[in-house]
């Protein structure tokens, strides 16, 4: 089988690139935590052995890092997606200049070697050795297309493309008026570039040399215009459960990745205060490394309350486990779509407990978010809440309060707030748009 590896654009970075470089994770450990129910998605705890993290063998980078924190409970890692073979099959069939693909590998498994692609720094393999498919598979993000793609043939067309912009490419590129009218090169210059994916381990185990990490599907729907129903997730979703599927004990896949120790995302190890941990899904992710390591190092967390959002009873994850680390402190869930009764997010949860959480705070605490972007606005319209009923402040007052305390815009690195948050659309709303932005710096449109 051939091997490449893609650095990451991360790579390029100025750091610390012993401990930043690109390395196989080896699947060890899969456990399924959620099967797919009514309105519920599948959830998974995979856990990769990370060769740097080995005690034996470490550079010094590596000890650094340790010694630093980085390596910790609620540290980050990147992986890198590769578009699956069905995706990439589909999408050269819709361009003008390729032929269907000649790889009969695997993408998800066979991952690209020693070098860059096109597109990168470096590149230390000219790309006509690289096959269109190895091109797709690695290179480009096959989201949804651009305005800028969907552009090149709605110019000449009177037809409202605009509808057809949350299809996958694939299916954009196949459909009826565009087919065989968009090259390889126009995705390559137009969609994002497949990027590494953030991930906050659930269990950061030194000396086993492993991390784990907790996903689930993404919802996403759309109609392609022919009738049929498109399940879409984003790409790493692909991925990951296309190698997660292929894992048996003898066979464990490889994915690219790297230890992203420039951003220690929650820093637990701050201080002793307490600490109220709030997670919606999967995000209780790093919550769960941090009471992990603790029960691993005999200390008792000072964690007084812990707030899971989730649609109902049944997606509840880890709940023993958690329970059992919290002995003393409150584990309570949000539960958005309960079989009975009326909704609520962390939010209502977390005013239920507005006693407890304002003690925590006024004792020198921090609360620590974990999951969705737009969940932080209810955290913080709460917060302004509590500081009025529990803090006797006037509106006016706690919204200085949560500006200067909570947010501590003088001193970002002691705020009471720490966060991890994903955004739901991190390259079209966000990253593309830069990228954009630089092409054409006049107005940030194509021509
Ligand atoms: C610091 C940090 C830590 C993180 N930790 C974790 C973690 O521990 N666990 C975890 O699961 N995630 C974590 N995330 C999020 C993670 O990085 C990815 O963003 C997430 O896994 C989604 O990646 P993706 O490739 O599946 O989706 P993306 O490709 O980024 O897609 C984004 C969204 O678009 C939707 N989408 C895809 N195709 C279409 C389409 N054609 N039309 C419309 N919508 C579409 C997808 O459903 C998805 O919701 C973290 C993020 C950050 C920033
Ligand atoms: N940044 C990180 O470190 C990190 C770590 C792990 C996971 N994540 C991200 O977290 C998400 C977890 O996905 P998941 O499927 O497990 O769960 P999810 O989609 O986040 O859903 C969990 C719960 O959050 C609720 N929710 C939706 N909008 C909310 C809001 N504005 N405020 C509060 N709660 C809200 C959902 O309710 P309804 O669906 O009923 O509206 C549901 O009950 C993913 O986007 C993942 O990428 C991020």
């Amino acid at each position: 089988m051939n091997r490449y590896t893609i650095p990451s654009p991360a790579l390029s970075e100025p750091g610390d690139k012993a401990i930043n470089r690109i390395q196989d994770l080896r699947l060890v450990r899969v456990e399924k935590l959620r099967d797919e129910g009514i309105g519920s998605t599948r959830a998974w705890e995979i856990t990769f052995k990370v060769p740097s993290l080995q005690q034996a063998g470490l550079g010094s980078a590596e000890e650094a890092a340790i010694k630093a924190n980085q390596i910790r409970a609620g540290m980050q890692i990147a992986l890198l997606p590769v578009n699956n073979n069905a995706r990439v099959e589909r999408a050269l069939e819709g361009l003008k200049d390729v032929q269907r693909p000649q790889w009969k590998g695997n993408m998800a498994t066979d991952t690209l070697v020693q070098g860059q692609l096109p597109g990168r720094d470096n590149a230390f393999i000219p790309p006509q050795m690289l096959s269109p498919a190895q091109i797709l598979a690695h290179t480009v993000d096959l989201t949804r297309p651009t305005k800028e793609l969907m552009s090149l043939v709605m110019a000449e067309s009177n037809e409202n493309w605009g509808s057809y912009a949350t299809l996958p490419v694939e299916e954009f590129v196949n459909l009826e008026g565009i087919r065989g009218r968009l090259s390889l090169s126009d995705l390559q210059k137009w969609q994002p570039p497949l990027e590494n994916r953030k991930y906050t381990p659930s269990r950061v185990d030194l000396k086993k040399g492993e991390i784990s990490l907790m996903v689930s599907d993404t919802p996403c729907s759309v109609q392609h215009p022919d009738g049929r129903t498109l399940h879409c997730h984003g790409s790493m979703m692909g991925y990951l459960s296309d190698v997660i599927d292929q894992f048996t004990p003898s066979q464990q896949p490889v994915i690219h990745g790297f230890l992203d120790v420039r951003k220690h995302k929650l820093p637990y190890h701050k201080d002793e205060a307490p600490k109220i941990l709030i997670g919606t899904g999967v995000g209780i992710a790093p919550h769960l490394a941090y009471l992990r390591e603790c029960a691993a190092e005999g200390k008792n967390p000072n964690v007084p309350l812990m707030i899971v959002g989730v649609r109902r009873e049944s997606e509840q994850l880890r709940d023993n486990e958690l329970r059992g680390y919290l002995p003393r402190g409150t584990l309570q869930y949000a539960y958005s779509r309960p079989a009975l009764g009326e909704g609520q997010y962390v939010d209502t949860a977390l005013k239920a407990n507005a006693k407890t959480v304002w003690q925590a705070l006024q004792a020198g605490g921090s609360l620590y978010l974990c999951g969705r972007e737009d969940m932080r606005k209810g955290v913080d319209a709460t917060l302004l809440d509590i500081a009025r009923t529990e803090g006797g402040k006037s509106l006016e007052d706690a919204k200085t309060w949560l500006k200067e305390v909570v947010y501590n815009k003088d001193n970002p690195k002691e705020h009471l707030l720490e966060e991890s948050m994903s955004f739901h659309d991190r390259f079209y709303e966000d990253k593309h748009k830069k990228r954009m932005a630089k092409l054409n710096p006049e107005n940030g449109k194509t021509t």
